[in-house]
């Protein structure tokens, strides 16, 4: 096992969403941390065990599981050496890490009714998860409107609902989207106009030679100030040619400057473009995260792409203004390639840096 497998496990737990604490990776339940990757250099994966819990798991495999040095070791923090752990193993004591704070979760709540605070914009709400301390731990919620019915307009709504925003997935016909809805019942459904309308945050996933028709169905003035999440690639009616991917555009063009010119007002960020619909949600690399590179005009738009990014577990890349989407459209390209030619859909771009 390593830090993926522990990533990948911890999240397959209900209502498990990544968070981070001083840049290190934390995951948590209703904001609650229950298990970290902060000694991940180390090899470990940590947990947030009891301390009756951590003598047993202890005794039980001392070669895999040993405390924390110092308080909050005495406390129950128990570090995992995940090299030598196994699925099940590792399955099993995050599970019991997770139930302990979803029990202490319950008890908080009966104890103290909270007290919501309603954050004024996405960007306001993003910054809360950049906090220190018990301000970091609050629960970070966006109302997001998702516009598409497709595949990646359904799989990035789940990938939300799954990390505890509130999701409103939009198409001009609601009732394609039925299904999706009954597994996400936490999620509703509309027209592009009300799930526009929904959103504080706004996600575009919809065929490129579409996106401007949508974003003119779902209201000028239900764009005005968010932020948009556009996914969408200019890919041509015509099929590719020896695997590579007709545009609709030019080299000096791309689809997102287009709608940035027609909708002034939003706040367009290019990110999900360049990589297959099965990776955008925590993708598991044994190297490691992933790169989103992203590109708009506006720096906190942008800011909270790259928060939502991290929820996703991506590193992200800015690439600059509107215009770096001349770039960035492309890369879509270059990703499918492998796909038509040899059938390899699973990769994705990472940035090396020295
Ligand atoms: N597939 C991938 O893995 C992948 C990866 C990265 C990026 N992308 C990009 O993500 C976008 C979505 O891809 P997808 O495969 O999920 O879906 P898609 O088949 O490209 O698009 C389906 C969506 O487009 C809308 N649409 C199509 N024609 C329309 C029209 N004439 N007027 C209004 N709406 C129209 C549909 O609206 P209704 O709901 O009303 O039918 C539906 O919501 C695309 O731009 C694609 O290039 C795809």
């Amino acid at each position: 096992m390593d830090a993926n497998d522990f990533r990948r496990i911890a999240l397959s737990l209900e209502g498990a969403a990544e968070g981070a604490h001083f840049g290190q990776a934390d995951f948590r339940v209703d904001g609650r941390i229950f298990a970290t990757l902060a000694a991940e250099k180390q090899g470990f994966g940590n947990l947030m065990l009891s301390p009756e819990q951590q003598t047993i798991f202890v005794s039980e495999a001392p070669e895999i599981f040993l405390p924390i040095p110092g308080g909050w070791g005495r406390n129950g923090a128990t570090h995992v050496r995940l090299a030598p752990a196994h699925e099940d193993l590792l399955l099993g004591a995050l599970r019991t890490a997770w139930k302990l704070r979803v029990e202490k979760n319950q008890k908080t709540r009966k104890r103290a009714a909270p007290t919501r605070t309603r954050a004024k914009s996405a960007k306001k709400i993003m910054e809360l998860s950049s906090l220190p301390g018990n301000l970091s731990r609050r629960r970070v919620r966006m109302k997001a409107g998702v516009l598409g019915s497709g595949v990646v307009a359904q799989v990035l709504a789940a990938g939300l609902v799954k990390h505890g925003h509130k999701v409103m997935i939009g198409s001009r016909d609601p009732e394609k989207l039925a299904d999706w809805n009954e597994k996400n019942p936490q999620a509703s459904r509309g027209t592009f106009a009300e799930a526009a309308a929904f959103g504080e945050l706004i996600v575009l996933a919809v065929k490129g030679l579409a996106a401007a028709g949508v974003l003119r169905l779902a209201g000028v003035h239900s764009l005005a100030g968010k932020t948009i999440i556009d996914a969408c690639n200019p890919i041509a009616d015509a099929p590719p040619v020896k695997g590579v991917l007709q545009f609709f555009t030019g080299p000096n063009q791309s689809l997102m400057e287009q709608l940035q010119e027609e909708f002034p007002e939003a706040h367009f960020v290019k990110a999900f473009s360049s990589v297959g619909n099965m990776q955008m949600v925590n993708p598991s690399y044994a190297e490691g995260r992933p790169t989103m590179f992203i590109s708009g005009n506006d720096a906190d738009a942008k800011k909270t792409v790259t928060s939502l990014l991290d929820q996703f577990g991506w590193d992200t890349a800015d690439m600059g203004d509107v215009e770096a989407s001349r770039a960035i459209e492309p890369l879509c390209m270059l990703w499918c390639i492998p796909g038509f030619v040899r059938n390899e859909w699973t990769h994705a771009f990472k940035m090396l840096r020295k």
